[in-house]
């Protein structure tokens, strides 16, 4: 079965069990301060589980795209050295909120591998949670019986809390989960050791497809269990795995979801795949790499150099690394790989197919920047081996290739091989050391700590009243304790909130809750999944009281100006540049806006000058806001709304209409246009390949830069004392000093040429040498020097020392004609390093010319008499 047939079988078979298919969510996570990447099917649904929010459907279906690269699951290091790893993977995933519970799960995992795939059930292997003492918890019989129905004991194993309990985090939603294993081994090797001895033992072959988890319970912060009201199942397996399996290969990359892209590499790199075990990894790393990469552009997350992008910036560049040290690429190729990927994927993720320019490019870009950093990083390389061979060493410091690595992102694998190659030893222990003392240092920085939530209300959190106004009376249902970098705050959940929660690029509202008297000031307003939480420092000293909830009205009014421009920016792009434009980002405060956009030139003057006044026009419409708050997606894109690729849309959308500009939006905005009064580009420029930002302003911040260059007009216009334009009088002012300048010339170097004269006349002769040591005016050292040159082509028995004081600082010039320097033994450097002593300075140059600077100026004379001294008393020869 091909691999696009068995995302279809899995997900018709749950249908044919009254599940609902939904779409996978973005691989990039917004709005969950605990995750960067979705790294689990369950993701999507936390709130569900964590009671934040009902479900509409209790039972769900859906292939997830997940990435596994960071925080608790991590999976990178085995990228490619393994064949079953995998930095992003499709995870098969079944869900009951509420409803069925253990059997269901075991009873329909059992029929769709073995009845409607056909796996030989005599492969399979079931494991079942052992029990717990730390939990207080028991061996999970229930489900132990309930594979007894279709496996002998011998392949029931107990499994233990490593393996069998499942948790999203620290805390939260978590419970005993059952694990379907896979002996895909031959039937010689089956005989000689059993399957059930390999389980859990990574092994390549005796593997896990499907994970179980029945979760019932809540870990608290203090690490006790507590039982939930309502039990789930959560079902997560491995696309990739199952198509192995199924297609009867023993390697994920041996299937077709890997082979066309292995296939492409091996064409391009000329190198076979399957003949070399180091090229083959090589190959794997960079077929997995390519998929993970891709997916996250294609999600909206660019590589950049901080967290998410850094993440998929650093997968980038592993691969990058791979093909050059392995395949010997020193050219970018990765991209080209794209097209590929594209074929075999782009059905089932239209976001890839249509984002494949994108998606290349930017994965071009990277290619080459990284290429730079081998280079430059290989350099740095050379002179640390250099340095450590003179210095007879054989380790190079743990300290030098961590900062190789974390200063100019060079790999520390490379560095290893090379220092080996070099007959040079890598100081693993220094650079683990170091490595560590980095991580310490950015988990202090980042470290997110959290109480349990402290419950005043069971009730679920009501809705946003902030679309229609900015103050409500509320009750808190629930606040608990944080610590954000070791400061405390606190967060709460009101009952219904007039506050924004920071979402869609719109920061948070700020504002305070108020009770008998008493404000509290609340900071800031984020989205934690579907939950809306409120900051604040301190806690309203009775917090069970009902409160007036009053938004920071100023505020919100002018991030919605600037909110409200986006949508008229957006649709000007889309008119003056064409429709390829497309949102990829925003970001929009009270003080500007920033908008990301697809597009492949620099905008020119006259683009941003058209479109900057398309804006204002629409602005001048006045037109009010059109909005429609829960429509079907169909009729929201009926409407003209488009939907971005990497954002998750409900059931039903809010769509945002002013005139012709139609927009999927779930943020605040101006009731009119007219509202934003001038809207101002301040700055457009590249973010990555293709991508542009514009950052502009509105209202009255656009009014404040306008005036600051109408006061910057005037005053140039009052220092010019011109009544006219202040352009005309400029040019004028540049022409005059052009003229200026060139006299300026002129008579500088008539002047230099009288100067030499007069000190040509000056020079005393002693011993067959024309002496000049003198004091003269000169504007820079440059000036001096060109001065004694000039006396130096006078004659060819000169020596001259010329001293000048140079705004402050002393500089003194020494010029021999080579014919004394040859007869005579005389060298400039070594008269100069002697003189310059007199003006607190040093200096040197060659034996014929050499100028020193110093900080006494009062020396001058003291060191030409030196000079003469000198001179007068060198031996005669
Ligand atoms: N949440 C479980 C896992 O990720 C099953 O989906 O393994």
């Amino acid at each position: 079965m091909k691999a696009n047939e068995l995302r279809k079988a899995f997900l018709d078979f749950f249908e044919s069990k009254q599940h609902n298919i939904v779409a996978s969510a973005p691989m990039v996570v917004k709005n969950d301060p605990t995750l960067m990447f979705t790294n689990a099917g369950m993701n999507q649904f936390k709130d569900y589980f964590l009671g934040n929010s009902v479900p509409k459907s209790t039972r769900v279906t859906d292939s997830q795209k997940c990435l596994r690269v960071s925080g608790k699951h991590n999976d990178l290091e085995e990228v490619g050295h393994d064949t079953y790893h995998h930095t992003m993977f499709e995870m098969l995933g079944n869900w009951s909120f509420g409803d069925y519970f253990k059997q269901e799960a075991i009873d329909w995992a059992w029929e769709f591998l073995v009845d409607e795939l056909g796996i030989d059930k005599e492969r399979l292997y079931a494991s079942v949670f052992e029990g717990s003492d730390d939990d207080g918890l028991k061996l999970d019989t229930e489900a132990q019986d309930l594979w007894l129905k279709y496996l002998p004991g011998n392949r029931v194993l107990n499994g233990s809390k490593k393996d069998n309990f499942w948790e999203m985090g620290d805390t939260g939603p978590c419970g005993p989960c059952s694990e379907v294993h896979v002996d895909i081994r031959s039937d010689e090797d089956r005989a000689k050791i059993s399957g059930a001895s390999l389980v859990n033992q990574d092994h390549p072959l005796v593997i896990e497809i499907w994970n179980l988890v029945f979760i019932q319970y809540n870990r608290k912060a203090n690490g006790q269990l507590e039982a939930l009201p309502n039990k789930h199942v959560d079902t997560g397996m491995g696309f990739e795995r199952l198509a192995m399996v199924t297609q009867g290969k023993q390697s994920n990359y041996d299937t077709d979801v890997f082979q066309p892209l292995l296939q492409k590499i091996a064409a391009l790199s000329e190198k076979k795949y399957g003949q070399n075990e180091q090229n083959d990894i090589a190959m794997r790393v960079i077929a997995d790499h390519l998929r993970a990469v891709s997916f996250s552009i294609a999600d909206g997350q660019l590589p950049s150099n901080n967290k998410a992008g850094y993440v998929i910036r650093r997968i980038l560049r592993r691969a990058v690394r791979y093909a050059y040290t392995f395949l010997g690429a020193n050219e970018p190729f990765i991209h080209l790989l794209v097209p590929t990927l594209v074929e075999s994927m782009g059905n089932a993720f239209p976001e890839l197919a249509k984002q494949q320019d994108i998606i290349s490019k930017v994965i071009l870009e990277e290619e080459q920047s990284f290429l730079r950093t081998l280079a430059n990083g290989i350099k740095i390389l050379d002179n640390i081996i250099a340095e450590t061979k003179k210095a007879g060493k054989k380790n190079v410091s743990g300290d030098k290739s961590f900062v190789l690595y974390d200063t100019f992102g060079f790999p520390a694998d490379l560095t290893d091989l090379i220092l080996r190659e070099n007959g040079l030893e890598f100081d693993h222990n220094g650079f683990t050391a170091e490595m560590a003392k980095q991580k310490e240092r950015s988990r202090a920085v980042g470290s997110l700590q959290t109480d349990d939530w402290v419950v005043l209300e069971e009730a679920e959190a009501g809705e946003f009243t902030g679309y229609d106004q900015t103050e409500d009376e509320i009750k808190i249902l629930r606040y608990r304790k944080i610590s954000v970098k070791k400061k405390e705050m606190y967060q709460l959940v009101f009952s219904k909130t007039p506050f924004y929660a920071e979402s869609g690029g719109q920061v948070g509202d700020t504002g305070y809750i108020e009770a008998n008297g008493e404000k509290t000031t609340i900071t800031d307003t984020k989205k934690e999944n579907k939950l809306t939480v409120h900051f604040c420092t301190k806690l309203p000293s009775k917090p069970e009281a009902t409160f007036k909830a009053v938004v920071n009205v100023q505020n919100r009014m002018d991030t919605e100006n600037n909110h409200s421009a986006t949508h008229l920016l957006h649709h000007a792009l889309r008119n003056v540049l064409g429709t390829h434009v497309e949102q990829k980002g925003s970001y929009v405060d009270s003080e500007r806006l920033r908008f990301d956009f697809s597009h492949f030139q620099k905008l020119t003057d006259e683009e941003i000058a058209e479109v900057e006044k398309s804006v204002n026009a629409q602005i001048r419409k006045n037109h009010t806001i059109s909005e429609k708050r829960a429509v079907a997606m169909s009729e929201a894109e009926a409407m003209g709304a488009i939907a971005f690729f990497g954002e998750k849309y409900g059931d039903k959308v809010r769509v945002v209409k002013f005139g012709d500009s139609v927009e999927l939006c779930g943020g605040t905005h101006v009731a009119a246009t007219g509202q934003i009064g001038m809207f101002k580009i301040t700055s457009e420029a590249a973010i990555a390949s293709g991508i542009r930002r514009i950052e502009a302003i509105t209202a009255t911040k656009s009014e404040a830069y306008v005036n600051e260059f109408v006061e910057q007009a005037k005053e140039i216009k009052s220092l010019l004392k011109s009544s006219g334009s202040p352009i005309k009088a400029i040019r004028k002012l540049i022409e005059a000093h052009d003229v200026l300048n060139k006299q300026l010339g002129v008579f500088r170097k008539e002047k230099a040429a009288m100067l030499a004269q007069t000190l040509m006349h000056s020079a005393k002769e002693i011993n067959g040498i024309q002496v000049i040591c003198a004091k003269v005016v000169a504007q820079d050292a440059g000036e001096v020097k060109e001065l004694a040159y000039k006396l130096g082509k006078m004659a060819n028995n000169m020596f001259v020392v010329l001293g000048a004081d140079l705004a402050g600082k002393a500089n003194l010039t020494v010029l021999i004609s080579e014919q004394l320097v040859a007869n005579k033994g005389l060298n400039a450097g070594a008269i100069i390093r002697e003189i310059a002593k007199e003006i607190q300075g040093g200096g040197g140059g060659q034996a014929f010319v050499a100028q020193a600077g110093g900080k006494k100026p009062e020396g001058i004379q003291n060191a030409l008499d030196k000079a003469y001294k000198l001179i007068n008393t060198h031996p005669v020869s």
